[in-house]
C-alpha cells in the first residue's frame, strides 16, 4: 500500500488481520475509565492541518525504531488521515509482538464527520503524478459527486455534480485547475444535476453515456472508450440497467459506479427507463469479476436509499455483505429488485425531463 493514499477514501479490504476501531467507537474509549493510547502516524506537514486530542506523534517512517516509547499494557489506537496507513503501522506493531494495537477504520477524517466535528477535515495534497479524488457529499440529497484532478497538468473532470455548483468551482479554483469535463453516468432522476450550469460558468463539455436520450449539446461515451485528464485515462464502461444510458467509470483500481453498485445495495429500476436484467447483466459481467481491491465510489449514500451511513467501499467488501450483489441468481435479483423499495418520488418524471434539455 502506497505511503500516501492515491484518493481519500481507503476503506479496509475484508478480511484482514488489523482490528479496527470506529470513530464512535474510540470517542466512546478516550471518554471512559482506561483510554487508550492514541498515536498518530502522519508527517508533521499533515499533523499541524488536524490531530486528535491528547495524541502522540510518531512518523510512520519512524515507528519501528521508537517501539520502546510505547506501552505493551494499555491498548493503542493508531491513526492517520484516512485509515490506510494506521493499518500498516498497526502490521508492524503485531509483527514486534504488541497485542492491544488496532487502527481508526477512516482516519482522523471520519472521525471528524462522524464523531467530533471540531476537530478539521483536511484535504491532501498528492505525491507527484497521482490523481486525486474529491468527494462531494451532498446532505440533503445523499447524492454524492466526485472532482476528480491531476494536479501535475491541472486538468480536471467533475462526475455527477449536482445543481448547486459554487462547491465545485471553488475547489477548482483552490487548486488551479482547468475543468476539461463534466460527466453524468446517468439521467438522475432524483435530483437536478450540474452540468448545464458547469458548462455555461467554465465552457467545459458534457459526456454522457452513448445511449443518452439528453437533447443538449454534448458528447458520448461508448464501452471501451477512454477519457483523458491530463496524463491519465478513464475508461468508461457501459451499465444499463439503473437506466439505460448508464455509464460505470474506472480509473486504474477506482470504479465511479453511478447508482449501478451502491453501497450495501444498487441503484432501483423503476425510475425512468430501468430494467432489472440489464442491471444484473451489468453487474455480473461487468463489475463484479474486477480485483477484490477495487474501490468503489457510488453516487449515492445515506438513509434516503436505505443505506449504511458509508460513503465508499471496495469491490471486496460488497461482494462479502451487499444484498444485491449475494443474491444467487438472475430471479432472486428480478425480485428483490422489484418488491418492496419505497414509493416513487412524486417529481421523478418532472427531474428527469429538466436534466434532459
Ligand atoms: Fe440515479
Amino acid at each position: 500500500m502506497s505511503e500516501t493514499p492515491s484518493h481519500p477514501y481507503r476503506h479496509p479490504i475484508v478480511p484482514s488481520r488489523v482490528s479496527l476501531v470506529s470513530p464512535v467507537e474510540l470517542r466512546l474509549h478516550l471518554e471512559g475509565p482506561v483510554p487508550p493510547i492514541l498515536v498518530d502516524v502522519r508527517p508533521s506537514t499533515e499533523r499541524k492541518l488536524a490531530h486528535l486530542p491528547g495524541d502522540r506523534h510518531i512518523p510512520l517512517p519512524e515507528l519501528d525504531r521508537r517501539l520502546a516509547s510505547l506501552p505493551r499494557d494499555r491498548p493503542i489506537v493508531v491513526y492517520c488521515q484516512f485509515g490506510a496507513r494506521a493499518r500498516q503501522a498497526v502490521e508492524l506493531l503485531m509483527d514486534r509482538g504488541f497485542i492491544h494495537v488496532s487502527a481508526l477504520e477512516g482516519g482522523v477524517d471520519e472521525y471528524s464527520r462522524v464523531a467530533d466535528p471540531s476537530v478539521p477535515r483536511y484535504w491532501l495534497t498528492p505525491t507527484a503524478g497521482e490523481l486525486v479524488i474529491r468527494q462531494f457529499p451532498r446532505s440533503d440529497s445523499g447524492c454524492l459527486a466526485y472532482l476528480v484532478g491531476d494536479p501535475v497538468d491541472g486538468q480536471a473532470i467533475l462526475i455527477d455534480p449536482g445543481i448547486e455548483v459554487a462547491p465545485y468551482l471553488q475547489a477548482l479554483s483552490e487548486a488551479r485547475w482547468t475543468l476539461s469535463g463534466v460527466v453524468e453516468t446517468h439521467t438522475h432522476a432524483d435530483h437536478l444535476a450540474g452540468h448545464h450550469e458547469l458548462h455555461r460558468r467554465t465552457g467545459a463539455p458534457i459526456f454522457v453515456g452513448a445511449r443518452s436520450p439528453a437533447e443538449y449539446s454534448h458528447r458520448q461515451l461508448a464501452d471501451g472508450e477512454a477519457l483523458t485528464i491530463g496524463r491519465d485515462e478513464v475508461m468508461v464502461l457501459e451499465t444499463p440497467g439503473h437506466t439505460k444510458d448508464h455509464v460505470t467509470l474506472r480509473i486504474g483500481e477506482t470504479l465511479f459506479t453511478g447508482d449501478t453498485l451502491l453501497i450495501g445495495s444498487c441503484g432501483r429500476t423503476d425510475l425512468g427507463d430501468g430494467d432489472p436484467d440489464l442491471l444484473y447483466e451489468s453487474l455480473t459481467e461487468k463489475i463484479l469479476h474486477l480485483p477484490d481491491e477495487t474501490e468503489v465510489l457510488p453516487a449515492h449514500y445515506g438513509r434516503r436509499h436505505a443505506l449504511p451511513d458509508r460513503y465508499v467501499s471496495t469491490l471486496g467488501f460488497e461482494k462479502a455483505t451487499n444484498e444485491a450483489v449475494r443474491l444467487r441468481s438472475r430471479e432472486e435479483f428480478r425480485a428483490y429488485m422489484t418488491d418492496g423499495w419505497p414509493p416513487k418520488p412524486a417529481d421523478f418524471d418532472r427531474i428527469v425531463a429538466a436534466n434532459l434539455h
